[in-house]
């Protein structure tokens, strides 16, 4: 085993060693000069004495030194635990207590590296959020003082307009109800109402309730085979029908005119199972693939706002499936179409 001498050990002998031999040196030239050199004995007891007390008094001062400005560093930055520092330990192992101050850094810089985009983050997130309230206060606005200004008069137009301006205000209930949401899901306050529940009714619900919407763009949603036996699923059932909805009414609104939306249920191990939603639609580019469930993400802006979407749909998705600790995928061709997938837990 190798032996750790104290960095100061050395300092000091080295230290003491330049001094000795200046010492020496000053002792000889004294002798020459008076013409009589000192006894070898007493200048040996001289620079033994002088050697020992040099030593040690430098050794002692640059530990109590060194020990100081560390602890006041450790005491400054509130780098670890005092308690963990030992004078013997920083004295002796500088090479650790350089490392440890080297990973603290590192880790500042991590720390820094998030911070800054999370602040860009957040600055994109308020930016997208008053952008998206902008445009129908907007035109709420422009329809009520349309009004004011003299249209009130017109039972017509009166009329109309304030239809309009009600679908400006629910547009934006909509959008504030979606970000209540989100805030709820991302500072895990939404409390999941688990139940037991048929995942195939709930479908077929859903394709109902959708029935008009499809037929108007002429879309076919199916099963790819008939489910005639209960798939029953423990689960949120409000929030999974918002999961469902939400990733069907993208492929009636993604997907192409005429197409059609396939819904497959598939067992996953013995407890789950994945639930896939197809389209034979406009499909995703790869590179959008990533940032796909991130809110307020859109492919293309203007198509979808013009679907009437604000792009927190998968987002508010994503966080519903992983809240339950399932898992959310998403495959795509461009121009070919969408598949989305998730996992849920069966009733044994
Ligand atoms: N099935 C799909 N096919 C092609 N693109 C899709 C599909 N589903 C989602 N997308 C793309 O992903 C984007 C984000 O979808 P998301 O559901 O989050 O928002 P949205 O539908 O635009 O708005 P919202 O759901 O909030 O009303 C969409 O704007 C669209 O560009
Ligand atoms: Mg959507």
């Amino acid at each position: 085993m190798r032996i750790k001498i104290k960095k100061t050990y050395s300092f000091a002998f080295w230290c003491t060693a330049i001094i000795t031999a200046f010492l020496i040196a000053v002792l000889l030239f004294v002798g020459w000069v008076f013409g009589k050199p000192l006894d070898f004995e007493i200048i040996l007891s001289i620079i033994f004495i002088q050697f020992v007390f040099t030593f040690f008094t430098i050794q002692t001062r640059v530990e109590i030194f060194i020990y100081s400005r560390i602890k006041k560093i450790y005491e400054e930055v509130k780098l670890f635990n005092l308690g963990n520092l030992k004078k013997s330990s920083v004295t002796t192992d500088m090479e650790s207590f350089s490392a440890e101050v080297k990973k603290f850094a590192e880790q500042k810089q991590i720390e820094i590296a998030a911070l800054r985009e999370r602040e860009i983050y957040r600055r994109e997130f308020l930016g997208n959020v008053s952008h998206e309230l902008k445009t129908p206060i907007f035109t709420i606005q422009g329809y009520l003082l349309t009004l004011l200004d003299g249209a009130i008069d017109d039972d017509v137009i009166r009329e109309k307009y304030l239809h309009r301006a009600t679908k400006g205000v629910e547009r934006l209930v909509a959008i504030v109800k979606d970000l209540d949401l989100i805030s709820k899901l991302e500072s895990n306050e939404l409390h999941l109402d688990k139940e037991q529940f048929n995942l195939i009714e709930l479908i077929q619900g859903i394709f109902d309730q959708l029935e008009m919407r499809s037929s108007m763009r002429g879309v076919n949603l199916v099963f790819d085979k008939p489910y005639d036996v209960p798939l029953l699923i423990n689960a949120d059932k409000e929030r999974i029908e918002q999961v469902l909805t939400n990733l069907i009414v993208n492929s009636l609104k993604y997907g192409k005119i005429g197409g059609t939306t396939i819904v497959t249920i598939e067992s996953y191990g013995h407890e789950k199972v994945l639930v896939k939603i197809a389209d034979n639609g406009e499909g995703i580019k790869e590179e959008h693939l990533p940032r796909l469930f991130e809110r307020f993400y859109r492919v293309d802006k203007s198509r979808s706002r013009a679907q009437g979407g604000s792009g927190l749909g998968l987002s508010i998705v994503k966080h519903i499936i992983e809240a339950h600790d399932e898992n959310i995928l998403v495959k795509s061709e461009f121009k070919k179409g969408s598949e989305f997938s998730f996992t849920l837990k069966k009733v044994k």
